[in-house]
């Protein structure tokens, strides 16, 4: 690879595109790589490794002056390897947690789920469940200790892909337990939990609070309208350009981690325990 000339394209990786939070954080990416005269090049890698190694493979060859990754699936391996063979640029996001090696932007994702257990707890909920993936990544891991940290013990924990259908069929194992609300790590789990709870005549709020995380665009338009922890994500793609961009600029500088704060949004899926 010829690291002196530049190509002005930049790798981004994301899990999993068809969820809007991905196309909203790509936005804010290609918001301040477009202005600056770069091209992004968008990689879906969903849990693929195979898809990983042909990828990295792939971007190399394009010739790409920086990489983006918000997926897991791009492993430590792939990082260490591109920076010792190629000296590329790189920053991690969202999925992909902090190495002492490359720039970092992330969310205050303990927080979010502390604020989460905060909320129902005032509303008088003794016992929450969440729904959350199986081998949850190290960010979707913090939302829980943020809510463990409120409620201690009184966790019903439910697996559930972060999808629609991982919501859906985790309401099975949460009607036939006693918890009262229950705390979606992703908006897209929430919405499944709103199809499978009317499957079972359940009703929210009245019978079972619901909170999301992420506040996609949906959020809004759902019945009832659904209370979740917002995510800056368009400002968050913008901050992981802008801190490529530096990195281009300045590559010799110590690697940087920045914390985006999250806030809870307030509608009307939460209501107090009769
Ligand atoms: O909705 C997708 C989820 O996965 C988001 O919460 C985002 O933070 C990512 O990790």
């Amino acid at each position: 690879r010829m690291v002196t000339k530049k190509s002005h394209l930049i790798g981004v990786l994301v899990p999993d595109i068809s969820n809007p939070f991905f196309a909203q954080l790509f936005l804010g990416i290609q918001d301040v790589l477009h202005a600056q005269g770069y091209v992004a090049l968008l990689y879906n890698m969903e849990d693929d490794e195979q898809r990983e190694s042909s990828s990295v493979a792939d971007l190399i060859r394009r010739g790409v002056d920086g990489l983006i990754i918000a997926s897991s699936a791009f492993s430590n391996q792939s990082i260490y390897a591109a920076l010792q063979r190629e000296k590329l640029p790189m920053l991690v996001m969202d999925q992909k947690n902090e190495t002492d090696l490359v720039d970092a932007v992330q969310t205050d994702n303990f927080d979010g789920g502390r604020q989460v257990g905060l909320h129902l707890k005032k509303f008088g909920h003794r016992k929450v469940a969440v729904v959350l993936p199986e081998n949850p990544t190290v960010n979707v891991r913090k939302r829980y200790e943020g809510l463990a940290s409120i409620y201690g013990d009184d966790i019903l924990r439910v697996t559930g892909a972060l999808s629609v259908t991982g919501g859906q069929q985790a309401v099975k194992k949460i009607i036939n337990s006693d918890v009262t609300a229950i705390f979606a790590i992703n908006d897209l789990i929430a919405f499944g939990l709103y199809m499978g709870l009317k499957e079972a005549e359940k009703e929210i709020p009245a019978d079972y609070s619901v909170v999301g995380y992420d506040d996609i665009d949906a959020c809004k338009y759902v019945t009832p309208a659904l209370t979740t922890i917002a995510q800056p994500t368009f400002e968050l793609g913008q901050e992981a350009a802008t801190m490529l961009l530096k990195r281009l600029s300045e590559p010799g500088r110590e690697p940087e981690v920045k914390m985006l704060p999250v806030k809870l949004v307030q509608r009307f899926s939460v209501a107090p325990l009769k």
